[in-house]
């Protein structure tokens, strides 16, 4: 399998703070491949750095396609209000022929399950519905590379299963190579061929597991799979999931006392 994505060295920094501090790996064409870090250690930077939204530090870049598209966490304000479904979808196309726009729109509607709904606004769609609409629009385009920067995370829990069902879905049908942030660990099992673990801040690969699961899941079977729940308990380690910290500890007392001042025992 060739390589779509080349990441070498990779690091950035903003102002005196280092968020990324020399990333290098590689996304083979046709692979999911998932990346899952602490907050705040780097992975929207990470993602900006490749999609070129910001330009990194040191390292280098490489995309063996010809572009990449986006889908961010925040649907609301990622769609355009004052656009119909189909607007949205197809605005990423301006340059192509009307026709060929519409009709690639069209697919990519279909492919999410959502002609139905071409010609509503956004607003008038449910949350689980604007995010199908804004993997539409980067499909539409068809990037060499989806990137997906937490594109589950504010939609309720059944939503979110029906979403990444769907991910892997089309990925499969139209051969797209995807690369996900995402904070869940369960998600990052369920979704990858490969996930990439990082540290903190700054972000640095700890690990580069594949996922030793048929290509083929289910949100019942496989999340009960010996081999799924071996994963994520290795990535949990690897993140030191579970080690409560002062911060933490902290946090709870004071919960706790500013409880006990306001509810009458
Ligand atoms: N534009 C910016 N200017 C300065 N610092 C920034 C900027 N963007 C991010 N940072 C800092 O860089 C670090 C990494 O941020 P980033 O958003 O990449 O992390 P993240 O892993 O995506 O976080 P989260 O899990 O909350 O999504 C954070 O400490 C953040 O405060
Ligand atoms: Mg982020």
């Amino acid at each position: 399998m060739s390589n779509m994505l080349e990441v070498a060295d990779l690091g950035h920094t903003y102002g005196d703070h280092e968020a990324i501090g020399g990333l290098s790996f590689t996304v083979r064409a046709g692979e999911l491949v998932c990346v899952v870090g602490p907050s705040g250690c780097g992975k929207s930077t990470l993602l900006r750095t490749i999609s070129g939204l910001v330009s990194p530090t040191r390292g280098d870049v490489s995309l063996h396609g010809s572009h990449l598209a986006v889908v961010f966490q925040d649907y609301s304000r990622s769609l355009f209000p004052w656009l119909s479904v189909q607007g949205n979808v197809e605005f990423p196309l301006r340059s192509l022929p009307r026709a060929e726009r519409r009709a690639r729109a069209a697919e990519a509607l279909e492919w999410v399950g959502l002609s139905g709904a071409a010609r509503k606004r956004p607003w008038q769609l449910s949350g689980g519905m604007q995010q199908r609409v804004a993997i539409a629009r980067a499909l539409a385009y068809r990037p060499a590379l989806l990137l997906m920067d937490e594109p589950f995370a504010s939609v309720d829990a059944q939503t979110r299963f029906e979403l990444e069902d769907l991910l892997l879905r089309v990925r499969r049908e139209h051969d797209t190579t995807v690369l996900v942030v995402t904070h869940d660990i369960d998600e990052s099992v369920y979704l990858g061929d490969r996930i990439l673990v990082l540290s903190g801040s700054p972000a640095r690969l700890v690990a580069d597991l594949e996922v030793p699961l048929p290509a083929e899941r289910n949100q019942v079977t496989t999340r009960t799979d010996e081999g799924f729940v071996a994963l994520r308990s290795k990535v949990a380690r690897l993140l030191n999931v579970g080690k409560p910290s002062m911060d933490v500890e902290k946090w709870a007392a004071a919960e706790r006392e500013s409880l006990s001042e306001t509810v009458p025992s």
